[in-house]
């Protein structure tokens, strides 16, 4: 049996930026993991950060290789009925987004966990957790054969949305809340310059797509798709077609084609979970909310948990006090639904629900406003680049 002070479940960007703001704040974890290291480091997600989220990697000391790499994106695209218009986000809020691949961030922060000693345990079975409700929680796990028991003060769930924390508090304790849209994104990441400078969302009659990239030799491109269709229905060749169908001529004509690296078909859902504490039981980032990728929230959202909870846990060991631990939940969720809200706007606007035209007409109709309102685009880029953080 061991014990540590802040037990975290999961190392996704959630867990491992927790454990590393943790430790900085000299705060002792541990973080127990389902998967595989290779596997965590090699998983493809999104590539957006809001300015707020590139501030808290770099006071987690992870921003270095990110303030190099990055590419700083002050404006994005909307693309419909065959033009393309640039929302100028530095123009309209002050501030940019930065490019730099989900998939790096969880590399440095594995690597700077890694460098400090810390405790991280790969390939755990059969994770438990119990005893939140009292002073005393624990989690159970099974390593190499062996099983272990870790006493703690606190449990952080980074488990994701199909982790076990939020499946271990009793029914009736949480409210959910859920959205599933009647598509998915199909994704291709290729080793092709991107078609674009900035990204580009894009709403067509035949469905939406998108061009993002990673960097400038590395692109990243998306279409709408059916949820149940099967990744081999979609060699690269229609992909592309398809894509290039479905953007602005004058984009589809930059579009530079090679083999994907990668391809991949997720379904877009909206979900909440209220409250997301339950007693000594914090659930953090994808393990309490999912979004739309339309809008790029669901990693800058974790980070805003992460947020919370460092600063509230910090507190709890240098005070004693637990008030700011108290309001977790309700200082996250303020945020929460603010972004529920955006990514389902967005989807809504750029997808193709139906083949009814009305519908369509109402979309294009609506970007078109959008487009020619300083006071609609004012409140998109505020969105986009994320929104200010709420006094505490
Ligand atoms: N025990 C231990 N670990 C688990 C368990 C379990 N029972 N179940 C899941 N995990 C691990 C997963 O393997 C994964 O590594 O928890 C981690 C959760 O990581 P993410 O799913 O990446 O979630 P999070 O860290 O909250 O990241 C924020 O925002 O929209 C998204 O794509 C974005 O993944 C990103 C997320
Ligand atoms: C991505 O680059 O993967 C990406 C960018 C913006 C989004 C979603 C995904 O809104």
């Amino acid at each position: 049996m061991s014990h540590t002070q802040v037990a975290i479940i999961g190392a996704g960007p959630s867990g491992l930026l927790l454990s590393q703001l943790l430790h900085l704040n000299g705060i002792d974890t541990v973080v127990i993991e389902r998967q595989s290291r290779r596997h965590v480091e090699g998983r493809i997600r999104a590539g957006v950060l809001e300015q707020g989220t590139s501030e808290l990697l770099i006071e987690a000391q992870v921003g270095g290789r990110m303030l190099k790499e990055r590419l700083v994106h002050e404006g994005f695209g909307l693309g419909f009925s065959d033009r393309s218009f640039r929302v100028d986000l530095k123009g309209l809020s002050g501030a940019a987004v930065s490019i730099y691949g989900q998939t790096e961030v969880t590399k440095d922060l594995m690597d700077a966990r890694t460098a400090a000693g810390a405790r991280l345990v790969f390939e755990a079975a059969d994770v438990s957790v119990a005893g939140f409700e009292t002073a005393h929680p624990t989690v159970r796990y099974r390593h190499e054969g062996r099983i272990h028991e870790l006493t703690c003060d606190y449990i952080a769930g980074c488990d994701g949305y199909h982790g076990v924390c939020r499946r271990s508090v009793p029914a009736g304790a949480l409210q959910t809340f859920e959205r599933a849209y009647p598509f998915g994104w199909l994704g291709v990441l290729a080793d092709v310059p991107p078609a674009t400078e900035e990204i580009l969302y894009s709403n067509h009659a035949r469905g939406f797509a998108m061009c993002s990239m990673r960097s400038l030799t590395r692109s990243r491109y998306y279409i709408q798709c059916g949820v149940d269709e099967a990744i081999e229905a979609w060699p690269d060749s229609r992909f592309w077609d398809e894509l290039r169908a479905r953007l602005p001529a004058s984009v589809a004509a930059s579009v530079v084609t090679g083999p994907s690296i990668e391809k991949s078909i997720a379904p877009l859902r909206s979900f909440v979970v209220e409250p997301m504490r339950f007693g000594r039981l914090f659930l953090v980032g994808d393990a309490a909310h999912i979004v739309p990728p339309t809008g790029a929230k669901g990693l800058n959202l974790a980070v805003a948990d992460v947020r919370v909870l460092y600063q509230a846990l910090a507190e709890r060991y240098r005070t004693g006090r637990a008030d700011a631990l108290e309001r977790y939940s309700e200082r996250c969720l303020r945020r929460v639904w603010k972004a529920v809200r955006f990514s389902w706007w967005f989807t809504t606007i750029m997808h193709k629900f139906s083949d009814e035209p009305f519908a369509h007409r109402l979309q294009l109709a609506e970007l078109d406003y959008l487009t020619g309102s300083t006071a609609a685009l004012t409140s998109v880029a505020e969105n986009y680049v994320g929104l200010r953080f709420d006094a505490p």
